[in-house]
């Protein structure tokens, strides 16, 4: 049978990615981070997309170096049309069209939401694919949803945030605590060393699936307010149990939904997706799932937790297999459903 060979480009947010795949495995894997948001506290749109201009050329040249594959064995290039920020989805798209339409092979545009789900399905060694049906949680900076996967394509999102994300929670409450951008991985650090049940947030109260978090930004907010007009180094003082308690919530919040899920759909088979799958509290608390409520989970590799070009790499190969190429005149779409 015929090799496939798939280049692919993510530029949705603030990482320039570029991964080679050859026949569902990842032969390189590619991403340049953009330091220069770290100094606002928070992606800026017109920084992202110009850092995205200097970045694609040298990161796709990588990725195809470190693949030792040259451009003329490629069979398609793949591509995230969206959901993501305009200015950054329209590098990465007119790149790919003119790089396709220059070497003359077809164009995949490639849903961001649903490759952060399939990347379960790169060829890896040690590596169980998720059973369909499946509940995909994905979580991260942009998004927070619970999805249906009945196939590769048969998707339904049955749960989302009616607000904030949570990776947006673990930044803003960082933000309140004087923490840098993202702070996710350094609340996650602190939490490890500090007492989950030493402050009490109330979790919000929204109906069936959907997730809220912008109260919870706000309770925290308040509280610090409180605690440190009575005592101005509490935040010091007591970092380490401020940032476990705030795990504790979150992930107590994601977990309900997810019981609530399962329960309510009868599948037992759960796997994690986006940035805030990194996180130690919510890798233990699915483990802990597999025992408690007897359910198969599935956790990515670390590297295919935060945006990266490999998971838009192997919906490229999926559709390929498919024949499922883009129209010549294919647009980045900002909102782009699942
Ligand atoms: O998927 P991602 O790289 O980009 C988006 O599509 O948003 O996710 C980035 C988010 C940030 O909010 C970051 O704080 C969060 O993922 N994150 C974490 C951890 N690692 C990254 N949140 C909690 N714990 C972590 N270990
Ligand atoms: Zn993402």
């Amino acid at each position: 049978s015929q090799n496939i060979y798939i280049l692919a480009i993510e530029s949705s947010c603030d990482d320039t990615a570029a991964s080679v795949m050859l026949n569902g495995r990842i032969l390189s894997n590619v991403v340049a981070n953009q330091k220069i948001h770290e100094e606002y506290g928070g992606v800026v749109p017109e920084l992202a997309s110009r850092a995205h201009q200097q970045n694609i050329v040298p990161v796709v040249q990588q990725a195809l170096k470190k693949a030792g594959v040259e451009k003329s064995q490629l069979n398609a290039i793949a591509f995230t049309r969206g959901p993501g920020l305009m200015g950054s989805l329209l590098v990465g798209t007119s790149f790919a069209k003119s790089l396709a339409y220059g070497l003359n092979i077809p164009l995949i545009d490639v849903n961001h939401m649903q490759a952060h789900i399939l990347a379960h399905f790169i060829d890896e060694e040690d590596f169980n694919k998720p059973e369909f049906p499946f509940l995909a949680m994905t979580i991260s900076g942009g998004h927070t949803q619970i999805v249906k996967v009945s196939n590769y394509f048969d998707m339904e999102v049955i749960g989302e945030t009616i607000d904030d994300a949570v990776g947006e929670a673990y930044d803003k409450s960082g933000k309140i605590l004087g923490l840098g951008y993202p702070a996710g991985p350094e609340i996650d650090k602190r939490a490890q060393q500090g007492n989950p049940k030493a402050f009490k947030f109330t979790k919000p109260k929204v109906d069936g699936l959907n997730f809220s978090f912008s109260g919870l930004k706000t309770a925290i907010l308040y509280f610090i307010q409180k605690e440190t007009k009575a005592n101005p180094n509490f935040i010091e003082e007591n970092l380490n149990d401020i940032c476990a308690s705030i795990q504790y919530t979150i992930i107590g919040i994601l977990i309900d939904k997810l019981k609530l899920a399962s329960k309510e759909t009868g599948i037992k088979h759960i796997a994690i997706g986006g940035g805030v799958s990194a996180n130690s509290g919510i890798r233990k608390a699915l483990k802990d799932g597999e025992k408690k409520f007897g359910w198969t989970t599935y956790i990515p590799k670390f590297e295919y937790t935060t945006d990266n070009a490999a998971m838009i790499a192997i919906v490229g190969h999926l559709k390929f297999l498919e024949g499922e190429f883009s129209q010549n005149n294919v647009v980045a779409s900002a909102r782009l459903k699942l």
